[in-house]
């Protein structure tokens, strides 16, 4: 195991109801001028939107809106945000929604105190200094972005999607309560499964020996992940599987997973570029890059395979490394179609003549190299997008 350091500071106040604590939260973090920042409809359509206004106004707690945060957001929403904080002088960011939403808002919290242009942190120019707090009522379970250091925007000159991490991004808060993912159509809550696994299976292949207690934790989340969905899919409205599903986002992508152990982080470079491409959900371009990730790298660390193939999709340790390794793969990869995602690039509107394009800005994104698996080239990246087009 490697020697590491792990902090999560955010935190998680879970459960029915939970959104009434909101206006105290804020006020404990010294909130006295709120920007809340939220995406397109939905906040407003499930009335959301207006039940912390109201708490806000009996709390006094001044506030202004920021709406229209578009799945994979874009840098012009966070200009927007910059100014406008500025020129209200705000002192705390409140974000409504899945992870562009909070992704956006972590990008107007450190750009608000930056004098140069926010873009210089995902350029890698410039570090993030500080940051305005930011606290989330979390509505999709996915990106994990409620607990996680990260934030992921796409500059729209050049369709650049860059992801930055730093510690001073991580949420105040973040209040999670099951009950609002009632409304998500059903399509967002498969996206999110296949986020959040593959959270978790970017930590877990690894070259790093040593971690059995990460593997274990790593195990026992895509468990209880794939029983919660098996049950979701038959009652969408089953309270518990909502929430084991809300919180393995969060722990599947906090870093609990990752700790003492190289992390990959191939899927999602490979998979970044789909949704930048086509803009389509991270999570369906995840369910069809995962299994073809897999499928091209299995023979770097077959152990690892074989490992997750016996304890996470119980195959006994009979025939040979490569038999139960492929199982494993062809399980997840028939797990993922049984939900309803997709796993091939034609069920997801990409095409393959179009894999120069992704190929482009992988390598400006990459600088040409990256995995940490299996340390993966463009002539790499290719084959395995050819996989995803041909499965
Ligand atoms: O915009 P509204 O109307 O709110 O609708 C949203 C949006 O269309 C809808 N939605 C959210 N909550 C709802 C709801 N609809 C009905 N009822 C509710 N309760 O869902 C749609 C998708 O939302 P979005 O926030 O885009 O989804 P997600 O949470 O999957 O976030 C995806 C973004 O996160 C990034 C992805 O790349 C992508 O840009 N990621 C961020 C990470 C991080 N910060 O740590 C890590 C991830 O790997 C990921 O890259
Ligand atoms: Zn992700």
């Amino acid at each position: 195991m490697n020697n590491f350091r792990f902090c999560s500071p955010t935190e998680f106040i879970f459960g029915k109801n939970t959104v009434d604590n909101v206006a105290q939260l804020i006020k404990q973090h010294n909130g006295t001028k709120v920007l809340i920042h939220y995406g397109c409809k939905s906040a407003e359509k499930n009335g959301l939107l207006d039940i912390i206004e109201n708490s806000f106004r009996k709390e006094f707690i001044e506030y202004v809106k920021l709406g229209g945060v578009q799945p994979n957001p874009i840098d012009s929403l966070v200009y927007n945000g910059i100014e406008l904080g500025r020129e209200e002088k705000i002192n705390f960011i409140l974000a409504i929604g899945g992870g562009s939403v909070i992704d956006s808002a972590k990008a107007i919290a450190a750009g608000i105190l930056y004098s140069g242009d926010f873009w210089d942190f995902f350029d890698g120019i410039a570090p993030i200094k500080c940051a305005l707090p930011i606290g989330t009522i979390l509505t999709l379970p996915a990106a994990g972005s409620e607990g996680s250091p990260n934030s992921v925007i796409t500059k729209t000159d050049g369709m650049l999607k860059r992801g930055i991490g730093s510690s001073l991004l991580r949420p105040a808060f973040s209040i999670m309560d099951p009950l609002l993912t009632l409304t998500l159509p059903r399509c967002q809550t498969i996206y999110g499964i296949a986020d959040m696994i593959t959270h978790v299976t970017e930590r877990y292949f690894t070259q790093t020996k040593g971690v059995d207690i990460t593997d274990r934790i790593c195990e026992a989340i895509l468990l209880s992940i794939i029983q919660s969905s098996k049950i979701l899919m038959q009652n969408p409205e089953n309270y518990n599987a909502r929430a084991n599903i809300m919180w393995a986002s969060t722990i599947a992508h906090n870093g609990i997973c990752g700790v003492g152990r190289e992390e990959d982080w191939a899927t999602h470079a490979l998979e970044h570029e789909l949704s930048a491409l086509y803009n389509i959900a991270h999570g369906a371009g995840l369910s069809v890059m995962l299994p073809a990730w897999m499928q091209y790298v299995y023979t770097a660390g077959i152990d690892r395979f074989v490992q997750f193939s016996i304890r996470v999709w119980n195959f006994k340790n009979i025939g040979s490394k490569k038999e139960i390794a492929m199982s494993g793969i062809s399980s997840l990869k028939n797990f993922f179609q049984s939900i309803g995602l997709p796993t091939n690039f034609e069920q997801l509107g990409a095409k393959e003549s179009d894999i120069d394009k992704l190929i482009k800005t992988l390598e400006i994104n990459t600088n040409g190299k990256f995995g940490n698996f299996l340390h993966l080239t463009m002539n790499d990246a290719r084959a395995i997008y050819k996989i995803a087009s041909n499965s």
